[in-house]
Parts: C-alpha cells; structure tokens; sequence
C-alpha cells in the first residue's frame, strides 16, 4: 500500500488544501513599505499598498484567508491606536475591502492591545506601589471597541488574543448593539505563555517593556484549565476557536478536537516557523519536507485549519 505515490495517496488518512490555511499579515505606516523581519525570513511589514498586493497573491493561491496585525504610527496607555476608526489595520481593512482578492479571502482581524500600548501589555496597566497589574474589565471596554471598529471597518471575522476574562461576551454584545450581528467572532480561548512568540514581538514590534504576560496567557502545563477556557468561551459566544502554539501543544489541540464540535484552528507560530527556518539556512533539515511535516501534523491532531507563515510557501506546493 506504500509502494507507489497514487497508492499512498489513495489511502491517505489527513490532507491539506490551500483554503485551510491563513497567511499572517503585518500591516505598518507608510507607502511601497517592504520591511523584512530579521528573525522571520519570508516575512515582512507591509504597508497598506503592499498589504493589497499581499491579498492578490494569496487569493491566486487559493489559501483561506488572512490575519491582520497593526503597527500604529504612535502608542500610548490605553491603545488608541487599536480602537481608532482610521488606524493601521482600520485603514488596510477598507483598503482591501472593495478588491476582487478580498472576495476570495476571509479577511480576520487580530483583536489586541499590545501592539498598540506604549508599555507592550495586551491590557491597560494599573500600577498598585511598586506592583503592576493588568486591569481586566478596563481593558474588555477597550477590546470589545477595538472589535467593533475592526468589523465596521470590513473584517469578516474578529479574532481576539488578549485572554482577558469575558472579552467574548462583551465583544458579542458591543457587535450586536452596532447591528454588526453578522460578525463571528474566532477566540484564541487556549493560548499559552509561550517563548515561542519571541520573534512575533519583534515582527509587531510588541514585547512588554516590563513583567512578562504569565499573569493573562495560560501555564504550558494546564490541559483541563484549556479545556475551561473554551467550554466559557462557547458559553460567551465564540464562533470559532484558535488554539496556540501548535507543535508543543499537539495533545491539547487532540483534547480539544475530541472534546467540542466546533471549528478549531491552530496558530503555528512565529517560533515554530522562526526555529524550522533556522535550520533550513543551515541545511540541516530538508525544507519542503519538513515545512509539510509539520502543517500535515496539526491537521492531524485536530485541527480544521492553521494559521501559519508557511501558508504561500506551502500552497505553492500543494
Ligand atoms: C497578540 C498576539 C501575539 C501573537 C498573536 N497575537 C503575541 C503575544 O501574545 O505575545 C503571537 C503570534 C506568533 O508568535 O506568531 N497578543
């Protein structure tokens, strides 16, 4: 049954289509702007323009949508620019929205403070003496705001990030309340405090400037408080879920697919693409094969679709 390709593909048990993966798409100020990640070859930021002709290429390869991340012109406390009706991502949402690429594509807005606070956090920052705390309820108004302008602006889904508590339920009701009733909303309901989003701070020029993000992001080493931040998540609403990373986390991704009969997709993220990349230069790793290996693997585990840098490479590919 392995003998042949037609054999092996015949019997094939888990397959992967340009239209389940979304390309990640860094949006930044200016005009013509091609600014390449040091730590993510492939990468870049992009200004509105280039965000565009980003879209044309991804509808030509057919992959599922996009995840559109910001970087202001300026941040402060409370992260006006990600609430703002004319910032960055704002402004690339309605400059996509009227094209023929953007018909093709789920256009996704992430749903985040961090890009947009002068200190790096994805909440507003309460200082108590020397302590510091990220205030939840302060930061749901913001998010749920962020979220609506998004949507008003043309994303067909809001993807929030921040893991703050009831973001879901506020962001459902402050969408409805604007008739954006339509709109569903993908929580990232499982995301881990993870080392391997070093390479994403630098793309989205996003890392706290003090503390680190322990205190909102989950323990790497909890699989039945993910499975209860989903389950509240549905409870609040949520359409879609986004599980993140993925290769560390493969079990909870299974957990999850067996355990809600939901859409479920993963993030392979800036890491996860960062460390294979690293190899690729070196030519220690094979890196058609081993790219595949691991896009193959998370749809195995469980997941309906991925978000993941690969997604041009991959489709070319497949
Ligand atoms: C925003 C956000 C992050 C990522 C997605 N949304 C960064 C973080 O939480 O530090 C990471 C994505 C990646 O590493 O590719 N909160």
């Amino acid at each position: 049954m392995r003998r042949t390709e037609p054999l092996r593909r015949l019997v094939r048990e888990t397959r992967l289509e340009p239209g389940q993966m979304v390309l990640p798409v860094f949006v930044c100020p200016g005009e013509g702007v091609r600014r390449a990640i040091g730590s993510m070859p492939g990468v870049a930021n992009l200004s509105v323009d280039e965000a565009v002709k980003e879209a044309e290429t991804a509808a030509e390869l057919g992959l599922g949508g996009l995840l559109l991340f910001g970087l202001p012109e300026a941040k402060d406390e409370v992260a006006s620019g990600a609430w703002d009706a004319n910032g960055i991502v704002q402004t690339a949402l309605r400059a996509l929205r009227g094209t023929a690429a953007a018909r093709k594509l789920v256009l996704m807005a992430d749903v985040c403070l961090c890009e947009y606070t002068s200190h790096g956090h994805c909440g507003v920052v309460e200082k108590r003496g020397e302590e510091f705390t990220v205030a939840n309820d302060a930061s749901v108004d913001l998010l749920a705001r962020t979220a609506v302008s998004l949507a008003e602006a043309g994303a067909d889904v809001v993807a929030p990030s921040d893991m703050m508590d009831g973001r879901v339920a506020a962001m459902r009701r402050a969408l409805d309340a604007a008739k954006l009733v339509e709109t569903p909303i993908l929580s990232y309901a499982a995301k881990f405090a993870s080392a391997f989003y070093g390479p994403f701070r630098e793309a989205a020029d996003s890392a706290p400037q003090f503390g680190d993000r322990r205190s909102y992001q989950m323990d790497g080493a909890n699989t039945r408080e993910a499975m209860r931040e989903i389950a509240l998540d549905l409870g609040e609403g949520a359409d879609m879920i986004l599980m993140k990373p993925g290769m560390p986390y493969l079990d909870v991704l299974r957990e999850a697919r067996e355990r809600f009969e939901i859409p479920l997709g993963v993030y392979q993220v800036s890491g996860e693409y960062s460390m294979l990349q690293a190899a690729f230069e070196r030519g220690w790793l094979e890196p058609e094969r081993a790219m595949m290996e691991s896009l193959i693997g998370l749809r195995r585990a469980g997941a309906d679709f991925i978000v993941t840098y690969f997604a041009k490479d991959a489709a070319r590919l497949l």
